[in-house]
């Protein structure tokens, strides 16, 4: 039986583990993490994180062919292949701090796996890393082998969070970068067999290790790039009276571009874009490419210009203050059917309001007020990094903000409501209900478009929506 361990049970390594252990009856998965409390999570009745599908797949190979253990020496020890699933959170000091990828946990990990290792392995990157990171890996294994022998591998993952499950069970493509040595190739086709038992052979590419780095990152980097274009069109639409949605749809209309991924929105958010494009623009600088580190910095610089336009936007249209005045946020997480809110829009938001005095009621299925209460205390950056979160304490900020058990809750004496995630229990309310329990005018402010603008100006709502005629 092979055996495969992966080293952190994170938003990738539980799902992703998951999946190969349901597919792969014959190999024993052992997913392993230094943080108890997600191990706990892993092995109990709510799992740590919120993913529409994994629980049915925890479910049926959890205790047969998949486990979760926090022993972690033990089980990198056994396993033939070793996932690194370890977050890779941009540096907050000292060399390339804002930009760089700090691999203070990979390094840790590739340490440890040298450490306990006493038979060859393939050590596998799913983690997001630099180009190049493998050639360090290699370093820290061998200078530490004790005769031990290594395959490096890059095996980038490309789920999207709230659609995991999915995307894992039918991948657009799985890839595989390794040396092109012929212990490179055998281990890149260990590896490929696995995948094989689900995945079609076409849809698995293999190329050497940095192309497959630099894929990840570039991947990325398009997907938040069109984001940030269309965004761009929705503030001109704005101002000329275009509708975005019908802009982006005749746009996508076009083969060449094709229609997904072009939704204006408050801007994007997640773990990853940022963190992605700022590791991309520090390489290039590195390489001496200032000109192409520039280029991708703009799609962060017009993300972040996307959501202050929003915050301009609902104080101006609240004449100009909303000093004591009760906003509602509908959502809070950085998309639909996750309860992440790593680098959410709504952060942002929500920081900008209270820095000009709102009252915020949030309300969001899936994210708690602890949650809310340490995201809004965080500096930037500082997300994936444990010693800083702690929860909001007893300050001005706190009295500002308040949690909702529901839409109509938060809409209560409100003055404003602001969609900020476009779960879909948004697009059905009772908008009257809302509207009659509000104060006058009410403002609608929809940065996900999911709101029948026509509809809601009828009911007597000032309605804004991203990229649509005011
Ligand atoms: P995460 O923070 O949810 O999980 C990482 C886990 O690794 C944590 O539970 C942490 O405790 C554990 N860990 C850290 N150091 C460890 C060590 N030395 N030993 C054992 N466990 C350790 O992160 P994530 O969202 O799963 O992302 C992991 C990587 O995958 C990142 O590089 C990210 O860029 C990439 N990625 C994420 C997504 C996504 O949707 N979240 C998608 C594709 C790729
Ligand atoms: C993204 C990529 O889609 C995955 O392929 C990749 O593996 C992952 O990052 C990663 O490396 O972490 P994810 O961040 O989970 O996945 O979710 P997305 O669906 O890409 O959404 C990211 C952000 O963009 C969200 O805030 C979403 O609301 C926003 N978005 C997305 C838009 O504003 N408009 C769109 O048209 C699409």
């Amino acid at each position: 039986m092979v055996k495969i361990c992966c080293i952190g049970a994170g938003y990738v390594g539980g799902p992703t583990m998951a999946v190969i252990a349901l597919k792969c009856p014959a190999i024993e998965v052992v997913v392993v993490d230094i943080s108890e409390q997600r191990i706990a999570g892993w092995n109990s009745k709510r799992l740590p994180i919120y993913e529409p599908g994994l629980d049915d797949v925890v479910r049926q190979c959890r205790g047969r062919n998949l486990f979760f253990s926090t022993e972690v020496h033990r089980h990198v020890g056994d396993a033939d292949i070793v996932f690194v699933s370890v977050n890779t959170p941009t540096k907050t000091c000292g060399l390339g701090a804002g930009k760089a990828a700090d691999l203070t946990y990979w390094e840790s990990a590739a340490r440890m796996i040298a450490d306990v290792s006493r038979s060859d392995k393939i050590v596998v990157e799913k983690s997001t890393v630099p180009v190049k990171t493998a050639e360090a890996i290699e370093k820290i294994l061998v200078h530490n082998g004790r005769g031990v022998r290594y395959q490096i591998l890059s095996n980038p993952e490309f789920l999207a969070e709230g659609t995991a499950i999915q995307d894992l069970f039918a991948p657009d493509r799985v890839l595989i970068g390794g040396r092109e040595t012929p212990e490179g190739r055998a281990a890149v086709k260990a590896l490929k067999d696995v995948y094989a038992q689900w995945v079609p052979d076409e849809r698995i590419i293999t190329t050497n290790l940095w192309s497959a780095e630099l894929s990840k990152l570039a991947a990325n980097a398009f997907l938040a790039q069109r984001i940030s274009s269309v965004n761009a069109i929705s503030a001109l639409c704005e101002a000329t009276g275009a509708d975005v949605t019908q802009v982006a749809h005749s746009v996508g209309k076009d083969a060449r571009i094709g229609p997904r991924f072009l939704s204006a929105s408050v801007g994007f958010g997640g773990s990853c874009f940022q963190k992605d494009i700022l590791n991309l623009v520090y390489i290039c600088e590195c390489y001496g490419l200032p000109e192409v580190a520039g280029y991708w910095r703009e799609v962060i610089r017009i993300n972040d210009y996307q959501k202050s336009r929003f915050v301009n936007r609902v104080v101006s249209s609240m004449f100009n203050t909303v000093a004591g005045k009760k906003v509602a946020v509908l959502g809070f997480a950085f998309k639909k059917d996750t309860g992440d809110t790593r680098e959410t829009p709504a952060i942002d938001v929500c920081k900008g309001l209270l820095g000009d005095k709102a009252v915020v009621s949030i309300y969001d299925p899936q994210v708690t007020g602890e949650q809310v209460s340490r995201d809004l205390a965080m500096n930037k950056f500082d997300w994936d990094h444990p010693r800083h979160l702690q929860p909001l304490s007893d300050t001005d900020l706190a009295k500002q903000v308040g949690m909702a058990a529901d839409a109509y809750e938060a809409a209560r004496d409100a003055h404003a409501v602001c969609i900020l995630t476009e779960w879909d229990e948004f697009r059905s309310l009772d908008y009257k209900r809302m509207f009659d329990a509000m104060h006058k005018p009410a403002f609608i402010f929809d940065g996900r478009n999911v709101v029948d603008v026509a509809k809601l100006r009828e009911i007597g709502f000032v309605v804004y929506s991203i990229g649509k005629p005011l």
